[in-house]
């Protein structure tokens, strides 16, 4: 794909084709998420940076298949890799295969610290509960676990009970699932500002540890960065203070690494931005390219629970995977992706912050490395969301060619980690004017 001639806009998406397949899709399959009712375009196939529809578009992508693609669409390392597998070996319940021997030892190469017990799944929210089965294990029974407010971390029963459900359709949380404030100083839950508030929110924490724990605290799990709830960024002292809270209450600190780890934000995990070993790391979504896998990654100090914890699944770890896992990490050293993502996310965040200071209704701009996001406020000064012009502006990039994520009042872009600079400025200028038509049309020029 020529990059110097993206994107394509041959039809106004959703195309006729688009109409067609996704109609028929939908006589079937209910309940999308919010960025496909918005805009239910079709796809037909990925390369590198772009995607394109079944109608012949062909966009920017600032998606990534929802964070997963991070050496670009069908990378051919990772493609040859895979169909090896494919053509020799495609499941073997938990039996050892070479491959994922190798991708085992890989994966533990780059995992920080000496987080080298590793289990194997096939979804993000499959391995953040078996994670949370490997807390109970450590903890010897004790099973309230701490999350944030707005933290997201899958759509099982306690995955989903430690995160913003927003929705009260599926009852109770499960028992022993407790939310403390999130430390967001952009919308500052307790209504207070940095630093004069002293990081009250962190009291919060210790707070809500101690009165809603009943003496079965086992951990706490986190996001480093809010993806779902729009690239929330802490300030730099959170999470050794959220660390050095959970060493004195006695629990186990895991970080749900599924969104923001695997090179996301120029590191290949965000904790290394902040000098601190958590005891256990959730991962998925970028760590093949795209194809199914994730894990969990525990301490020396507690492999032995992964014994009891059992890690045995269907899909978890099958050759397939394990070869796109492997093929993946190889290409994001070989390719030094890392620099890249640095390198172009810089020139993205220069080119943001002037987004911001040209347009009324930008509040913030914000993120590390390719985990970026827009806020869109009805008023600097109160910041109250505006959730109208985020679809708006979602659905006008989308249409000049941009493929991205929404949430709400936040646009959420995350490039693979390939991205170019030339590519990014482009789109980044997509949304520059998709923001100018939203401003117009809501009254705001
Ligand atoms: C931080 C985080 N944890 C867990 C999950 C759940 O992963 P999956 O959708 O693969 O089950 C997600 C998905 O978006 C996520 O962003």
């Amino acid at each position: 794909m020529d990059e110097a001639r993206l994107p394509k806009i041959k039809v106004m998406p959703p195309g006729p084709e688009s109409q067609k397949w996704h109609s028929r899709a939908a006589k079937h399959m209910k309940g999308y998420s919010g960025q496909v009712k918005q805009f239910p375009v079709v796809f037909a196939s990925g390369s590198g940076n772009s995607i394109s529809d079944v109608d012949g578009n062909t966009y920017i992508d600032f998606s990534a298949g929802i964070y997963c693609n991070s050496t670009g669409h069908c990378h051919p390392k990772v493609v040859e890799k895979t169909t090896e597998h494919v053509k020799t070996l495609m499941n073997c319940h938990d039996f050892t295969t070479p491959v994922k021997a190798l991708f085992l030892e890989k994966l533990a190469s780059v995992l920080p610290g000496d987080l080298s017990g590793i289990q194997l799944f096939g979804g993000g929210s499959e391995a953040v509960e078996a994670a949370l089965r490997a807390v109970r294990v450590i903890k010897e029974g004790k099973y309230e676990m701490f999350s944030f407010w707005a933290d997201w971390h899958g759509k099982t029963m306690n995955s989903m009970s430690l995160s913003s459900l927003g929705n009260t359709a599926f009852g109770p949380r499960a028992t022993g699932c407790h939310l403390s404030p999130t430390p967001n100083c952009f919308r500052c839950p307790l209504k207070l500002k940095y630093p004069e508030c002293g990081l009250a929110c962190m009291e919060a924490l210790e707070g809500t540890i101690e009165m809603e724990g009943t003496g079965q605290q086992a951990g706490l799990i986190m996001e480093p960065i809010q993806g779902y709830s729009g690239s929330v960024v802490y300030k730099d002292e959170i999470i050794p203070r959220i660390s050095e809270i959970c060493k004195r209450q006695d629990m186990i600190f895991v970080v749900d690494e599924i969104l923001a780890g695997m090179g996301r934000t120029g590191k290949m995990f965000c904790v290394e931005h902040y000098d601190i070993v958590p005891d256990v790391i959730v991962l998925g979504k970028g760590v093949a390219g795209g194809f199914p896998i994730s894990a969990f990654a525990v301490k020396e100090e507690y492999s032995w629970a992964l014994e009891v914890a059992s890690a045995s699944t269907t899909y978890g770890g099958n050759p397939m995977a394990c070869a796109a896992g492997l093929a993946t990490l190889e290409v994001i050293e070989e390719e030094n992706l890392l620099d890249n993502v640095n390198a172009v996310s810089k020139k993205m965040m220069e080119k943001l912050v002037e987004i911001k200071d040209s347009h009324k209704i930008v509040g913030d701009v914000r993120g590390k490395g390719f985990l970026l996001g827009i806020d869109l406020v009805k008023d600097k000064n109160t910041n109250e969301p505006f959730i109208e012009a985020g679809k708006k502006v979602y659905v006008e990039a989308f249409k000049r060619g941009l493929a991205w994520i929404p949430a709400g009042n936040i646009l959420r872009l995350a490039p693979p980690l390939t991205m170019t600079e030339d590519l990014a400025i482009k789109g980044l200028e997509i949304i520059d004017e998709a923001i100018g038509i939203a401003e117009k049309d809501l009254g705001y020029k």
